[in-house]
């Protein structure tokens, strides 16, 4: 559905049709009576990317996630500048249907938008005028949106010779023909699918003549991490590069570079876990020296503490890797975090580029990790740099520059006590793209200055959570003793965890501009909240950035100051980008909340677009001299259902609420949330309680079954205490 009438969509299909053929007829130049047939051919030339392309850096397309193979977020169009982003308003939206989030940065490919939405959803528009031109569904199994830790969210797709491909989150790679949407093929990229629940939330990354595919799902046993490089034409599997060995026990290590990492684990560990090492998000490709570059998550269970099985390195989780793309061996790699016990994945987007340090040119890898410190190597070689810190942290006392190791900090060693660690779990920096402007020398990154109370749970009665990382962890906001008492056990007050921590405990967020050279921040500004968006450059000297509120922000690449603040009625995470379409520069976000960092139980912030107007997802596309942004209708408070009869067990309610926070906490939370809030339901829901909860009657909502956890027994202690919860809702009222 889109935001305008129809005679208006007619005449800019043919705006956009012209432009796909060459034309560059202005829009409005084009009448109603002379727009070719809704029936007319599907555009000439469509995701007509080749190498030639892929390394011009054309200034009018979006080509890849990061707008170029450098992945830099940065774009050469300057039309749009300090002078006039003032104006900055309306040209079109669309929406996508859905109240998931959404992570992901669109290509702009000769005047049409390929876009992707949660599942793996993709959608073709004229990129001028927002008409759809064509929508694909990977039809994936609901069941399987159980298995992602952060939402059911996509990151973006890749397009080359007249193809797209796409990650569903079931793990399948979905290759399309870009005229029509229709699918050419796909492949399974999962293996061992009855033993691992792997998906796929990245982008697929174009390497030479292969794609290249990542999964996540080290946050839940059984996932050990790989990619896999298919044929770009038909998708034959060309190489899997493992990144963790493989149990011991099944055998020699299974590739060369493994029988070395194998050593740097504890033969205790707990192989059957997969050992984690996923990769999940930031890979980039330098056609020069024909080496794949991703990083790695987190180990699986990272909880080492779990029967003293505390040492070793646990290669090659939390690094950053290089791989031949010929052949799949290992080139190097450079661990950011050895023996990982704080969650602190590798996998941030990573950018290329070309830079002198230290008086020597230099092709340069960079990342600005979750463990707060921004990674300089040698793409060629794999040499550390420089290494940073770019947020606050306590999880080391810094990197040795001599061996690039972090130096370890007791103060993170929460194996015998809680402790509150910097940076939190979600990261200094997570997923949301940062940008670098080389003319400048700046990387705008969008900061999360936060830490986590983290629990050793192997005696705690709520245990491991499903899918929560493999240890509670709580944001300073929400760590409650008191409230934790019946769950976790005795814990010490927050004031006591936070003696001899030098920061504001708060999470709060922050846009910094980091000088790479000198490895300093030149300006920073507060953002919104502590999850906000993704950034864009411009050679216009314009930082973008959306945020949780429903404001898209434009700074000043050299000064930090707020030129532009545009409200657009959406909470933002991903990245805006910019193209130019008929001479016309336009921004585009899709926007809609979620992701680890909100979906995790932590209900909406009422200052949220997404708590006032709802969380509809949308892209948002914005032009100079456009009016301002329609505003979805503002969310009404329902009224709060009668709950049924009152359990009066109340042992079956306590053993309930164990079984919810292990279970159904991380996606439903108690007040707003962006997924129902359970104390809510509807009487025709309490009656179908158990087909939801066993039967999987809601699993095309991606509401999985919980069957294979959970005995009927089980649900209805669940039920009791989502019942007795809503009469204390109603009781307080
Ligand atoms: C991975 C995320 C996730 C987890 C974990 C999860 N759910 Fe859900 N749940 C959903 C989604 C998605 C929906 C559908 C929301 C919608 O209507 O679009 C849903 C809907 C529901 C509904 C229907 C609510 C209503 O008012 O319509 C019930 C009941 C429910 N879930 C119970 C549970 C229980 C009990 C657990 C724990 C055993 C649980 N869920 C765990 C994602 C999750």
């Amino acid at each position: 559905m889109m935001n305008k009438p129809a005679a208006a969509a007619a005449m800019a299909l043919a705006a956009g049709l012209a432009a796909l053929s060459g034309c560059h007829q202005h829009e409005s130049a084009a009448p109603a009576a002379t727009a070719p047939p809704i029936s007319a051919a599907p555009p000439i030339g469509a995701a007509a990317v080749d190498a030639r392309r892929l390394a011009a850096r054309e200034p009018d397309q979006w080509l890849t996630l990061g707008g170029d193979w450098t992945g830099a977020y940065y774009s050469p169009l300057k039309d749009i500048d300090a002078g006039n982003v003032g104006r900055l308003g309306f040209a079109w939206d669309y929406r996508l249907g859905t109240n998931r989030g959404q992570e992901s940065t669109p290509l702009v490919i000769d005047g049409v938008m390929y876009a992707t939405s949660n599942f793996g959803r993709v959608y073709a528009l004229d990129a001028a005028t927002g008409r759809e031109l064509w929508k694909y569904d990977p039809r994936m199994d609901g069941q399987w949106a159980r298995y992602a830790c952060c939402d059911a969210v996509n990151r973006g797709l890749a397009a080359f010779d007249g193809r797209l491909y796409v990650g569903a989150l079931d793990g399948w790679l979905h290759a399309l023909d870009a005229r029509t949407g229709q699918l050419l093929w796909k492949v399974d990229t999962v293996i061992r699918r009855e033993h691992a629940p792997y998906t796929f939330s990245g982008a697929p990354l174009l390497a030479g003549h292969l794609l290249i595919v990542g999964s996540a799902g080290g946050d839940f046993a059984a996932a050990r991490g790989y990619v896999s490089a298919y044929d770009l034409t038909n998708g034959e599997l060309r190489w899997r590069f493992f990144t963790v060995p493989r149990n011991p026990a099944d055998g020699p290590q299974d590739q060369p570079h493994l029988t070395a990492a194998v050593k740097t684990w504890n033969p205790a560990h707990r192989w059957e876990a997969g050992s984690g090492g996923t990769v999940w998000d930031g890979m980039a490709y330098d056609p020069t020296l024909r080496l794949v570059y991703f990083g790695t998550g987190n180990a699986a269970p990272y909880n080492s503490y779990v029967g003293g099985r505390h040492t070793g390195d646990q290669l090659y989780a939390a690094s950053i890797m290089a791989v031949h793309a010929d052949s799949g061996a290992l080139a190097w790699y450079y661990q950011t975090v050895p023996g990982d016990r704080w969650d602190f994945d590798s996998t941030q987007k990573l950018i290329l580029a070309d830079m002198s340090v230290a008086g020597r040119p230099r092709r340069v890898l960079m990342q600005a990790a979750k463990n707060g410190f921004y990674y300089v190597l040698d793409r060629s070689s794999g040499e550390l740099l420089s290494a940073h810190n770019f947020a606050f942290v306590n999880w080391t006392r810094g990197v040795d520059p001599k061996t690039g190791r972090p130096l370890p900090a007791p103060a993170a060693d929460y194996g015998r006590s809680p402790k509150l660690v910097f940076p939190s779990e979600a990261g200094a920096h997570n997923w949301q793209p940062m940008a670098f402007d080389a003319d400048r020398g700046l990387t705008f990154i969008p900061v999360i200055e936060s830490g986590n109370v983290l629990l050793e749970t192997s005696d705690r009665r709520a245990g491991l959570v499903e899918g929560q990382f493999t240890t509670p962890a709580f944001v300073p906001e929400a760590y409650d003793p008191a409230a934790m008492l019946r769950l976790y056990g005795p814990l010490p007050p927050l004031a006591r965890l936070a003696r001899g921590i030098n920061t504001d405990t708060a999470s709060r967020g922050y846009l910094r501009a980091w000088n790479v050279a000198q490895h300093h921040t030149v300006w920073e500004t507060p953002t919104a909240t502590s999850w906000d968006g993704g950034v864009l450059a411009t050679a216009g000297g314009l930082v973008m950035q959306g945020d949780a509120n429903g404001n898209l922000n434009a700074y000043s690449a050299d000064t930090g100051e707020r030129l532009a603040s545009i409200a657009v009625g959406s909470s933002m995470m991903a990245a805006p980008i910019t193209y130019r379409v008929n001479g016309t520069q336009y921004i585009a976000i899709i926007a809609g909340y979620g992701g680890g960092g909100v979906i995790t139980g932590i209900p909406l912030d009422p200052a949220s677009a997404a708590y006032r107007y709802g969380n509809d997802g949308r892209i948002i596309v914005l032009k100079i001299g456009g009016p301002p942004p329609p505003l979805p209708p503002p969310v009404a408070e329902q009224p709060l259902p009668m709950p049924p009869a009152r359990p009066a067990d109340t042992a079956q309610i306590d053993a309930g609420e164990v079984l919810y926070n292990r279970f159904c906490s991380r996606c439903h939370v108690f007040g707003r949330g962006i997924l129902p809030d359970l104390r809510r339901m509807q009487p025709g829901t309490h009656a179908i309680f158990n087909a939801i909860v066993l039967g999987g009657a809601y699993a095309p909502k991606g509401m999985g079954r919980f069957d294979d956890v959970l005995t009927p027994v089980d649900a209805e202690a669940v039920h009791s205490y989502l019942i007795d919860q809503a009469w204390r809702m109603q009781a307080a009222q």
